[in-house]
This record gives C-alpha cells, sequence and structure tokens, in this order.
C-alpha cells in the first residue's frame, strides 16, 4: 500500500530532524533557561528550523504550532503541523539517552497523522487517524495486562508548574504500592509511545504542552489505546493534564486521579 502523502512529509521532516540533533551531539552546546527550570538548547533551534522548512516546502498554506517559534496554543480549522523538535532537552542537555522528535499533523481539529522518533536507538513510532500505528514499520498495540499488579506505568513531573505535587505525591505513593514498576523517562513523547507499543501499559502527567502529545497521543489511540485528559473527557491536546493506557489500566488510573487530586485541580486548562 502506498505510503499516505502526508505521512511521507511528517517522516520526512523527522528524519531530518534527528540528523540535525545528531550534528549537535559531538559539538559544545548552547544552553540556556528561556523560564524556570526550562531549557533550550541551540539543537532545538536548528531542529526545529529543518523540520518547518521542510513542512513549509511543501505545505506552505498549512498553518504552524511549534515549541520553540512560541506561537499561540490554539487550533483553527485549518490544516496545522504540531512540532517538538526535540521532546526531552533537559535529557539531551545532560547526554541522558531518551529524547524525540514530534511532528504531528491536525486537520479540522483532530489529529491526522503523527510522528514520533527516539533519537538514539533510532526508533520510529508512526500513525495515520483510521489507518493504525507501526513501529520501524511493524503494526503495534497497546498490552493486554488488566491487573494493576502486573502493570508497568510511566508518568513525569513537572518542572516548573509544582501547583499539584502535594496530592501528585500521595497518588505516586498509592502507585508504588499497587503496581508492578513505575518510570520516568523525561520525554512525553516517549511515554505515550511505549504505552502504544505495549511496554507501558498506561502513563499519566500534567503540565503538558499540545507540542508533547499532539503526534503520540494519536499512536496510542491507533494501537488500539484509550487517550483522556484528567475528567476522562478528549480534551487532552490543550488540557495540559493526560491518562494513556490499555483501556483497563486507563479507567484504573483515572480512578486514581479522581481519588486523589481535587476536582478543581483535575480541570482542563482549554482554551
Ligand atoms: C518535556 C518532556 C518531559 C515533561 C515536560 C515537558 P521538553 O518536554 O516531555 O517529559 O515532563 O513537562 O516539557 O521541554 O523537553 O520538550
Ligand atoms: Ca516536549
Ligand atoms: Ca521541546
Amino acid at each position: 500500500m502506498e505510503m499516505d502523502k502526508d505521512l511521507k512529509i511528517a517522516l520526512k521532516a523527522a528524519r531530518e530532524g534527528v540528523k540535525t540533533i545528531k550534528e549537535f551531539q559531538s559539538k559544545k552546546l548552547n544552553i540556556r533557561e528561556k523560564g524556570f527550570h526550562d531549557l533550550v538548547t541551540d539543537a532545538d533551534i536548528a531542529t526545529e528550523k529543518t523540520i518547518l522548512g521542510i513542512i513549509k516546502e511543501h505545505f506552505p498554506d498549512d498553518e504552524i504550532l511549534a515549541e520553540e517559534s512560541e506561537n499561540e496554543e490554539v487550533l483553527s480549522d485549518k490544516r496545522t503541523w504540531i512540532v517538538d523538535p526535540i521532546d526531552g532537552t533537559t535529557n539531551f542537555a545532560h547526554q541522558f539517552p531518551v529524547f524525540c522528535v514530534s511532528v504531528a499533523l491536525w486537520e479540522n481539529k483532530k489529529p491526522k497523522v503523527g510522528v514520533v522518533i527516539e533519537v538514539n536507538r533510532h526508533e520510529e513510532f508512526t500513525a495515520v487517524a483510521g489507518e493504525g500505528a507501526w513501529l520501524n514499520g511493524e503494526k503495534i498495540s497497546v498490552s493486554g495486562k488488566t491487573e494493576p499488579r502486573n502493570a508497568f506505568v510511566g508518568t513525569g513531573f513537572p518542572y516548573n508548574d509544582l501547583s499539584l505535587v502535594d496530592p501528585y505525591l500521595k497518588m505516586f505513593r498509592h502507585l508504588m504500592e499497587k503496581l508492578q514498576g513505575m518510570r520516568r523517562p523525561g520525554a512525553a513523547t516517549f511515554d505515550l509511545c511505549c504505552v502504544a507499543c505495549g511496554r507501558f501499559d498506561g502513563f499519566y502527567e500534567y503540565s503538558l504542552h499540545a507540542w508533547d502529545v499532539a503526534a503520540a497521543a494519536l499512536i496510542v489511540q491507533e494501537a488500539g489505546g484509550t487517550v483522556t485528559d484528567w475528567n476522562g473527557e478528549s480534551g487532552w491536546l490543550f488540557g495540559q493534564r493526560i491518562i494513556a493506557g490499555n483501556p483497563d489500566i486507563h479507567q484504573y488510573l483515572l480512578k486514581c486521579i479522581e481519588e486523589y487530586i481535587p476536582e478543581k485541580q483535575r480541570k482542563n486548562i482549554t482554551h
């Protein structure tokens, strides 16, 4: 079957982005804080330029929402490319080997294509809405684990929004007892892709941006997983709070969030 044209360009842009990142891996990095605990390197800027250059060359009329371009986090009905040039910049800056390029295409406010490439293992996760999800060209699906005691779950700790830390830590303690294991790899796109291919049975985090989830959440959905915000609803793109998992572990994590996080703080920050 011929590859979807949008997927082809998304993949080309992401692969070129990976090449740009690799050029920086042997150089001395220029790292600065663009906000409190929020790093950016010259590799993030250059990689975004590479990716956007390819997208604009092929689709000059499409809209762009990219992290380092500081575009406003809104979507129109137009085709919009949502790009995180390096997801896991803190890992990258410390040479900790989990960081990804993420490229998504949304149309009519729905995800159409998602590509995430983990740079060090060169794992290419892809999805097209309604057609499925793949890892390096092989179809993937979420795990079939139903029991929390057998579940392996990813999460993330926000760098600069500590508003929910107290209830979050109480829930974390509960999950430490109930789950088989928990991990914090440091790149939300990778966490979600690990759910999609069944390495993780679930994932939850708060304080995420649209570019952290736009591609990888589609990959989870196309792999048969469930993705919601912390109200169990569909506002995860701009809601800053996400739960993903196979349907059983997603449901379990949602129940835990309902138990531990006060209702007011579960609310979306939607546009
Ligand atoms: C970050 C990563 C991290 C998550 C942060 C994100 P960045 O993205 O996804 O896992 O915990 O909230 O900001 O800044 O490295 O692109
Ligand atoms: Ca990110
Ligand atoms: Ca980033």
